[in-house]
């Protein structure tokens, strides 16, 4: 699966979002190492920590499932954002050296960035 065909899913995931207290709806997309897609979208709490980001939302769905190997993960949001600290700590722990494919909404320019650029000494 090339790497717009996974943001597409992303895509598709972020329209799950529920995102009513900040409207900055995010979505994921992890191919697995089986080729199948795990979606997560972020998901908001009237108890605002509680608020789980879409990143985490995906990755815990899929090792819930069994699914620990990865190929490549895709986000999407409005301003083409960066996984949160949080979401790259568990990316550096569950996801590892794969491509994370980053893109703004439904633009058609994505970048292409490793966890280990995103988060140089990492804990662990
Ligand atoms: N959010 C994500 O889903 N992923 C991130 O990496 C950063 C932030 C969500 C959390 C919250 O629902 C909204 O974006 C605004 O912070």
């Amino acid at each position: 699966m090339n790497p717009s065909n996974l943001l597409e899913e992303a895509f598709l995931a972020q329209k799950k979002a529920q995102s009513k207290y900040s409207n900055f709806s995010v979505g994921c997309a992890i191919l697995t190492d089986d080729n199948k897609i795990i979606h997560g979208c972020n998901i908001e709490s009237a108890a605002y920590p509680s608020t789980m980001c879409a990143e985490r939302v995906a990755i815990y769905s899929a090792i819930s499932q069994g699914i620990t190997n990865f190929k490549s993960i895709a986000v999407v949001s409005p301003l083409g954002a960066k996984p949160c600290g949080p979401c790259r700590q568990i990316i550096h722990e569950y996801l590892g050296d794969i491509p994370i494919y980053i893109c703004q909404d439904k633009s058609k320019d994505f970048e292409t960035h490793y966890i280990k650029d995103l988060l140089p000494y990492p804990f662990g």
